[in-house]
Order: structure tokens, then sequence, then C-alpha cells
């Protein structure tokens, strides 16, 4: 199952449509400094935005593993080890993984079978690695650098807003 077409019709062009996502992910996270409530906002943001998607979410590295955290599309594997699958290269390697055939990358985790490429970026903290943002598509050769450009801003915007300080909630 895929996403439905993206929300914004407005947009006309791929630049345009990153731009926004970048200013909404922004706006998203503005005055909330914890880990999965921003990363659960930022997976429904690029469901809703990014067209062509049959998965995105986050693993997080717990101890030497990478643990599901918040993610839009199926159920999906548990827990991932480093080295193992293209998450597990990800975190290994902390370099992006653009994967045009999922079926040619060796020791793929297929959690869907309909995933047919897959997107993976490091999410790090200057030399600390968090975790990894991962992104599938049914259709094969979805995903270009320009998307790997978008992610990795996605995630600088992430991993600021852990820094901030939390607005405290409005009472009544
Ligand atoms: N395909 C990934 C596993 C995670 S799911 O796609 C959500 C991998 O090979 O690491």
């Amino acid at each position: 199952m895929t996403n439905a077409p993206h929300a914004s019709p407005a947009v006309s062009s791929a630049k345009a449509l990153q731009d926004q996502i970048l200013a909404q992910s922004q706006a998203l996270v503005e005055g909330e400094n914890d880990p999965v409530t921003n990363a659960a906002n930022l997976a429904a943001l690029c469901w809703m935005e990014m067209p062509d998607i049959s998965w995105v979410g986050v693993y997080f590295l717990h101890g030497d593993e990478l643990v599901l955290g918040p993610f839009q599309g199926k159920p999906a594997c548990t827990r991932i080890a480093m080295g193992a699958g293209v998450c597990g290269t990800a975190a290994a390697t902390r370099q992006t993984q653009l994967v045009a055939d999922v079926h040619a990358f060796p020791g793929h985790i297929a959690c869907d079978a309909a995933s047919a490429s897959e997107i993976v970026v490091p999410i790090l903290d200057g030399d600390r690695l968090l975790g990894v943002w991962d992104i599938d598509s049914a259709r094969m050769s979805r995903f270009t650098e320009d998307d790997a450009t978008l992610v990795a801003a996605l995630m600088r915007i992430y991993v600021d807003s852990l820094k901030q300080t939390t607005r405290r909630a409005a009472h009544g």
C-alpha cells in the first residue's frame, strides 16, 4: 500500500516541495525537544507530503542495535543489528544508503515484500549516532540525490530540535 498523493497540490516543483517540507518540519518541532515526539511528527509529515512512499520512520540506536521508533506504514521489523540490511549498513558506515533496487542489495531486510527502493540516512549529532531515518517505496529508483539532501536537512532540523528548551504546556 502506498500513501495518498501528497496533500499539497499548490506546490509546483520538486524544489518547492522540498522547501515546504523543511519549513513545515521546522514549525512542527518548534518548542519541543522530545526525541520520540519529534520523530513521530516528522514521520507523519513525510508520509503526508512525499509522493510514492510506502514506509517512513526511525530506528533508534539502543546499545549496539537499531530499535524501531515512530513510523508510518505497515508494521516493521523491531530490531536490526549494526551492519545488517540497508539500515544497519547506514548505521555502521554512517553513510546515506540510496538503494535503487532493494532486491540487488546484499542482506536487504524485507519488512514489506512490496518494497522496491529505499533511502536510509544516518542521524548524527556530531560524532554520536542517534539512529537512522528510513524511507521505502514500492517504485523502483524512487529516491534521488535530491531526496538524500532533503532527508539530511530534515535530520539536522531533528537533531537541533533535541537541544532546544521545550515550551511548557498551556493550562486552561
Ligand atoms: N529494509 C530495511 C529494514 C527496515 S524496513 O524497510 C522498515 C533494511 O534492509 O534495513
